[in-house]
């Protein structure tokens, strides 16, 4: 067997690398998927493995739809789920339905940096807005909505990636009406919203599908596993009938059939929900560990807020500290992180810095955090 197995961007072996944004390998649920795995094939039909509806199988959307009432405590219907192989397909999927080259998209400042390269693929001219810690500035958007007619507006509401922020309820409520005033999409990318360590933030963007422009793309990457490669947009009729008319889904019928499936048995077994569970407490247990090391050993140096969900702490270091210049100082001292200006469209942010606590666990991570306080203090 090759021991060559890896994934792209794993660090480099003794290194630390908080720049790496997945799961560590004991949180990986290999037993869960055999056992669900195992139930599925079980009492399999040979339909199970033909093409899927356009949507995606009816039963999993029923399982799914109960299982977010759950998760988000309103109601979620089956017909408002649309299966897809996690949300960075989703997205691209959405640019190649709703957007042409030369269209703007807002984003939020700092923003998802891989969605940056998705929009590129997409020929979008990109717009950002900057984020408080209430999430984006509504005002500002508003302003900006005034001189520019945007296709489309990307936001992480949810534990941001990279500032862990949640937008309130209040800013959710207005950007949706914003987003009927001047007619343009709301893609909310929900990957965060069930991944909670005290409390759940404000209600999904995906529970106002009905009234506005939205389309809220959930993932079981950061709840199960991202090696699955599936999700969901939850949307409203009028956009669910426009993803049905795509060609892949014509084509190709449910984007991610097979692995729906056993997704469903897992979620029918109970199986997901006490890995959520579990990923709460171990990533808890993390925040803790993380938040600790970096007030003995950054302490004054940088600023943060604790996350209260999501994968990543964002330090703010004085604007004399370039994160980008320290970042190439960082394989020296077996540390790493993401600079803050990945996540900016315009090569700002470069006091920034992003840690994720999701790859490590916590003796690692109190190690990797002194290291790096030595690589901040050296400087
Ligand atoms: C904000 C955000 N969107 C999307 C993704 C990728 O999601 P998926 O694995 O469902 O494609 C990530 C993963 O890091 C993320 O942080």
């Amino acid at each position: 067997m090759s021991n060559k197995v890896t994934f792209d961007g794993a660090p480099e072996p003794g290194t630390i690398n908080f720049g790496v944004g997945q799961p560590s390998a004991d949180l990986l649920p290999v037993e869960l998927m055999r056992i669900a795995a195992d139930d599925f094939l079980r009492s399999a039909q040979p339909i199970e493995l033909n093409y899927g509806e356009r949507q995606g199988d009816i039963r999993f959307l029923e399982t799914l739809a109960n299982f977010l009432v759950d998760g988000y405590g309103t109601s979620v219907t089956p017909e408002s789920l649309f299966v897809t192989a996690g949300n960075s397909q989703a997205l691209d999927f959405v640019c190649a339905l709703f957007t042409r080259p030369g269209d703007t998209v807002i984003v939020e400042e700092p923003s998802y940096f891989l969605a940056f390269k998705i929009f590129a693929d997409h020929g979008l001219n990109i717009v950002s807005i900057p984020v408080d810690d209430q999430g984006m500035d509504i005002d500002r958007l508003e302003q900006e909505l005034r001189r520019t007619r945007p296709k489309m507006l990307y936001t992480i509401p949810s534990f941001h990636n990279p500032g862990g922020q949640s937008m309130s309820a209040a800013r959710r409520i207005r950007l949706v009406e914003l987003s009927r005033e001047y007619d343009f999409l709301v893609v909310a990318d929900e990957v965060y919203q069930l991944l909670w360590y005290d409390q759940a933030p404000p209600a999904a963007l995906g529970t106002m599908a009905e009234e506005g422009n939205i389309l809220s793309l959930g993932s079981f990457s950061k709840i199960l596993a991202p090696g699955l490669r599936l999700g969901w947009i939850q949307t409203s009729p009028k956009l669910m009938a426009r993803l049905l008319d795509s060609g892949a889904v014509n084509s190709g019928g449910s984007f991610n059939h097979f692995t729906s499936h056993i997704v469903r048995h897992a979620i029918d077994l109970g199986l997901q929900q006490t890995q959520l569970k579990d990923l709460r407490q171990t990533y808890r247990s993390r925040v803790q560990a993380m938040d600790t090391a970096l007030n003995e050993h950054i302490g004054q140096l940088a600023s943060w807020h604790r996350p209260e969900g999501g994968y990543f702490f964002w330090l703010k270091f004085s604007k004399a500290v370039d994160t980008t210049e320290l970042r190439r100082q960082a394989g020296e001292y077996q540390t790493g992180f993401q600079p803050g200006e990945n996540f900016s469209n315009k090569g700002g942010l470069r006091n920034y810095l992003r840690l994720s606590f999701a790859h490590y666990g916590e003796a690692d991570i109190r190690e990797g955090v002194a290291r790096l306080g030595r690589l901040v203090r050296n400087l």
